[in-house]
């Protein structure tokens, strides 16, 4: 295990992955952000400097590691409001954590509003030197990470005041290359392969609203992790893949060189509000070494479509662990949308930010549920007990929850399954799912609706996670006299 730094500017420029320009919330002026690559076992240190100054923008920033578990730095997760004050402009903010045992596709992105629809979201990957699947691939570099993400030619809004018309990109892009109707015909990203290995596909939906449905013309590839979960190997031609969610995936460079369309159209909210967009733009290039420099004619032809119900993580993580008992506690979650768009409503409320975050709240003393703001919105999660997290009703919505991996015991509407199933961070609660954990890590853990629209909305919750315990943070002194006057830059300056 090694320290590794990595110094993150924040900042605007103007950039245009789809040939259109617009202004952008970058780190260190690259859309997707740089590539963070660390081993097992690895500390990592990263100075974030805040130097935002278009004011079409939010100013302020929080940027979210997202699906490492902070145990003892729940400080260190980023979601603003939940964990940690927003870092005003023209300061810095120096984030450090351990990846501990963790390994596989992971990635950040701001967590202030809805700024990672502006751009700032990248790729963390973490090697595994002793991966146990490692006999399955021959290559795993930077040459076979592939993103997808779609992008507005618009800023992110603010309120979520008319979202409907909102929830369209322009364009998908893979690698950081797409194009929209009308557009430029940008160079399509190449993924370059040799006939005849196996590499290791590390896909990730860098996403704010839409799912990917992941393809590669002419072959088949083979699963094999889901959201830093290695799981048994499953062929499969195409996969689903929703916001915040990633996989690996082995191809096997068996067929004819040549160039393949690799093919992601994004799917999800209402494509029909933005005539610039057309999901079958989505494209990337396959091109097998020796095949000439051009647009592969490759066809799309269906094949078998990766299910959730295939996925068993593999046996020494512990399918099952967490047993077929009852939950010790069991919280259930009824999502409503039903009052006047925009808001959506948890259990009849709609998530608003506290102006302390729940994390300060919980180090300066509040352990019970009333000590909390916003109380109805705060779970109190008991310390070591199996949790079970049941969303009666879901319409495709892609859940996070923050601090743990989950297993979906009950995958939406379908049979309950305690013995190898689903463990990954995001899931889409689409019907009656639920979801069981075990509460091994105190701190504060938000659970939300990765389509950043809705969450704006208010499709959230927290857990306080075994508020008993002291998580130490770096604001861990304040008391709640100082409450009021603990994230005034942001008021100012946001
Ligand atoms: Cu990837 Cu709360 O986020």
């Amino acid at each position: 295990a090694e320290t590794k730094n990595f110094d993150f500017v924040v900042n605007n420029a103007v950039v245009s992955p789809d040939g259109f320009e617009r202004s952008a919330v970058l780190i260190n002026g690259q859309y997707p952000g740089p590539l963070i690559k660390a081993n097992k076992g690895d500390h990592i240190v990263i100075p974030t400097h805040n130097e935002l100054a278009d004011p079409h923008m939010r100013r302020s920033t929080s940027i979210h590691w997202h699906g490492f578990f902070q145990p003892r730095t729940s400080a260190m997760d980023g979601p603003s409001f939940v964990n940690q004050c927003p870092i005003p402009p023209n300061t810095t903010f120096v984030y450090e954590f351990d990846v501990n045992d963790q390994t596989g596709n992971f990635w950040y992105h701001s967590h202030l509003s809805t700024q990672y629809c502006d751009g700032l979201r990248g790729a963390f990957v973490v090697y595994d030197p002793d991966d146990p699947l490692k006999d399955l691939y021959d290559v795993d570099d930077d040459g076979t990470i592939i993103t997808l993400s779609e992008w507005y030619h618009v800023f992110a809004p603010r309120e979520m005041t008319n979202f409907s018309s909102l929830e369209s990109s322009h364009s998908g892009l893979i690698n950081g290359k797409g194009r929209f109707n009308g557009g430029p015909l940008v160079p399509y990203a190449v993924v370059n392969v040799e006939q005849g290995k196996r590499y290791r596909l590390r896909i990730f939906a860098l996403s704010c609203r839409p799912f990917f449905t992941f393809s590669i013309d002419g072959h088949n590839i083979t699963f094999i992790e889901a959201d830093g979960i290695e799981h048994d190997p499953v062929e499969f031609h195409s996969v689903d893949i929703y916001a915040a969610q990633r996989i690996s995936a082995v191809l096997n460079a068996n067929q004819p060189v040549g160039n393949y369309w690799i093919r992601a159209p994004p799917m999800g909210g209402s494509p029909k509000n933005n005539p610039n967009f057309n999901p079958n733009l989505t494209l990337a290039i396959l091109r097998y070494k020796g095949a000439a420099e051009e647009e592969p004619t490759t066809l799309d032809v269906q094949g078998h479509k990766l299910l959730d119900t295939e996925m068993h993580p593999i046996q020494q993580l512990g399918p099952g662990k967490l047993g077929d008992k009852p939950a010790d506690k069991s919280i259930t979650l009824n999502i409503d949308n039903t009052r006047n768009p925009p808001f959506f409503d948890i259990n009849g409320i709609s998530y608003v930010s506290p102006t302390v975050p729940v994390l300060l709240q919980i180090l300066s003393g509040a352990k019970k549920p009333e000590d909390l703001i916003p109380s109805e919105q705060v779970f109190v999660l008991p310390k070591n007990s199996v949790i079970d997290i049941t969303f009666p009703t879901g319409n495709l919505h892609p859940f996070h929850l923050h601090g743990h991996t989950f297993d979906v015991v009950r995958p939406s509407d379908g049979e309950f399954n305690y013995k190898n199933p689903l463990r990954r961070d995001v899931y889409p609660v689409n019907g009656n799912t639920t979801f069981r954990f075990f509460s091994d890590n105190p701190g504060a853990w938000f659970l939300h609706c990765h389509i950043d629209w809705h969450l704006e909305a208010g499709l959230a919750v927290v857990f306080a996670e075994a508020p008993e315990e002291n998580v130490s943070g770096p604001q861990s002194q304040i008391t709640p006299e100082d409450w009021e006057n603990l994230c005034p830059m942001y008021n100012e300056l946001s």
